[in-house]
């Protein structure tokens, strides 16, 4: 495959990895690099374009990300995203001044009405019109540009974007990454291809062929054990390494205990039949609810009872197989929300990321988000149920009992509602819309009346979402008659009183509850 023809600098942004996985939507390949990395590997690969991301850090931090001034003056194209955008201006100086906002209540963050300066239509937002809303979360801000730039986008209070085009600079104040700005990929289309000149080169047979190989280079004939969840990325990573492996590849799936009504069955046999033929159950469902059941802060739950247990788990079946190699089918935002991405925060610790086997893994997809591996899947053929597959976590239904212990008990509780939930939404063929339907067991006890008797249970919540990528998502609001039955029909359970539905975004509130 070609060299990336972008280089994104990496600031310690949540969005990083969603600023490549939109290029990669427009059709680029880009390449992620630490400010420490980025000077020699601009000299090794000349990209066309640089896109310094986000970032937490204010200009002023003694900490702040140290990206080389020297890339200012190569004649490359720049564009700085929030962070990357204030040290632009930080750096060249010149008149420029960054507003240091120590408010937490004053930062700028969610969604911002914006005008592009009329006078000044500049090559970034062609095709863009006079006024959109964007996504912004930021502290700091360009109060004045330095000398030579020009204001070309701004909101009520606060400079979004300023150019300077002889010396090929560009700086936005918002996030044209992130699905919630309006005309956010025709922005970046614009810096890439306008103003980069780059030729499109993200093509999913490319893909397929750069895993195939990684694959067959990297286990360099040992056998190899892969632990399918059933979801699409372990199922799709399975049918390639199969292709590549043929009978050296050992693929199971762990019955942890916590799977969904008729999941493993389901999931065998959707796979026996696109070719995965022998895939192995391991019942260890006993072990992992003794395990987790004595915990109820999420973090403890997956990292000290889950994944150890799967670890565990996973050791004995590679041993016994005789595995020389681990395939993990992880993906680009499980590496981002457990913090292993650059310096971006710890939002939570998925519970494949970071785990060590003591036997060699490779993960040939932790660059791709979920749309991409789903049409890596549609692909190589595999069917609807598989590659159009909600996402559903690892640790399964032991992170949807919360703040209560998941016993067998509770899980059986959310197990239902969750099967009865989703049984009425396919009913009424709304279930397709949903990019994710979360139920949980909320451990707070409500008093109810059943019968004639007053009862005193937790809470069934249900959660629909919708999203790209699962870095932001938006509700899916279910029509009112069907909210009723599925309150009713939750509500018949015994140890069901109460059941609400949770129409937060994320952020502020993240996909699942814990
Ligand atoms: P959050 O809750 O972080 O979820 O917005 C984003 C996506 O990740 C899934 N998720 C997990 N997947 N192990 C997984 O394999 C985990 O520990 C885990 N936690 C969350 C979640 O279901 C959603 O699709």
């Amino acid at each position: 495959m070609n060299k990336p023809q972008i280089l994104i600098i990496d600031c310690g942004s949540q969005y990083t990895l969603v600023i490549q996985r939109t290029l990669a939507e427009i059709g680029l390949q880009s390449e992620i690099v630490e400010p420490e990395k980025s000077l020699p590997w601009i000299k090794t690969n000349k990209p066309k374009g640089i896109i310094l991301s986000g970032g937490s850090a204010s200009v002023y931090d003694n900490d702040a990300p140290k990206i080389p001034k020297e890339i200012l003056i190569l004649g490359i194209p720049i564009l700085g995203i929030c962070y990357g955008m204030q040290w632009i201006a930080h750096i060249i100086g010149d008149g420029a001044l960054v507003i240091r906002e120590t408010n937490p209540d004053n930062k700028g963050y969610g969604a911002t009405k914006i005008s592009i300066s009329p006078h000044i239509k500049d090559t970034l937002f062609e095709d863009i019109p006079d006024y959109l809303t964007v996504w912004s979360n930021h502290g700091d801000m360009v109060g004045n540009v330095p000398k030579g730039f020009v204001d070309i986008a701004h909101s009520a209070t606060v400079l979004q974007a300023m150019s300077n085009r002889e010396k090929k600079i560009w700086g936005v104040q918002f996030h044209p990454e992130v699905t919630h700005t309006e005309l956010g990929k025709t922005i970046l289309k614009n810096f890439v291809y306008r103003i980069c000149e780059c030729t499109s080169d993200w093509h999913v047979e490319d893909i397929i062929k750069k895993i195939e190989d990684e694959i067959e280079k990297n286990v360099n004939g040992s056998s190899v054990s892969l632990g399918v969840s059933g979801g699409v990325d372990s199922s799709t990573l399975g049918m390639i390494a199969a292709n590549v492996l043929g009978h050296r590849l050992h693929s199971f799936i762990i019955d942890h205990g916590a799977m969904r009504h008729n999941e493993i069955e389901e999931v065998k046999n959707s796979l026996f039949r696109a070719g995965l033929r022998n895939l192995k159950v391991v019942d260890a469902s006993e072990k992992f609810i003794r395990e987790v059941e004595k915990y109820t802060d999420a973090e403890k739950k997956r990292n000290i009872a889950f994944k150890p247990m799967y670890t565990e788990t996973f050791i004995e079946e590679s041993k016994s197989a005789g595995a020389g190699f681990i395939l993990q089918g992880t993906i680009a935002p499980d590496e981002i929300e457990s913090g292993g991405v650059g310096k971006s925060a710890l939002i939570k610790s998925h519970h494949n990321v970071g785990l060590d086997f003591g036997i060699p893994q490779l993960k040939p997809f932790s660059g791709l988000f979920k749309y991409q591996v789903r049409d890596i899947a549609r692909k190589i053929g595999l069917p609807k149920e598989i590659a159009e597959r909600q996402p559903f976590p690892g640790p399964g239904l032991f992170v949807r009992v919360v703040g209560i212990p998941a016993t067998r008990f509770n899980i059986g509780i959310v197990r239902k509602a969750d099967d009865t939930v989703t049984k009425i939404l396919k009913r009424h063929k709304l279930y397709d819309n949903i990019s994710q339907l979360v139920v949980a067991l909320l451990g707070v006890n409500t008093v109810g009346v059943k019968g004639d008797d007053r009862v005193y249970k937790p809470i069934i919540a249900i959660r629909p979402v919708q999203t790209v990528d699962f870095m932001t998502t938006e509700p899916y609001y279910i029509p009112r008659e069907v909210e009723a039955e599925i309150n009713s029909e939750v509500c018949k359970h015994p140890e069901v009183c109460r059941a609400m539905f949770d129409y937060t975004p994320k952020p502020p509130a993240t996909t699942e509850f814990e």
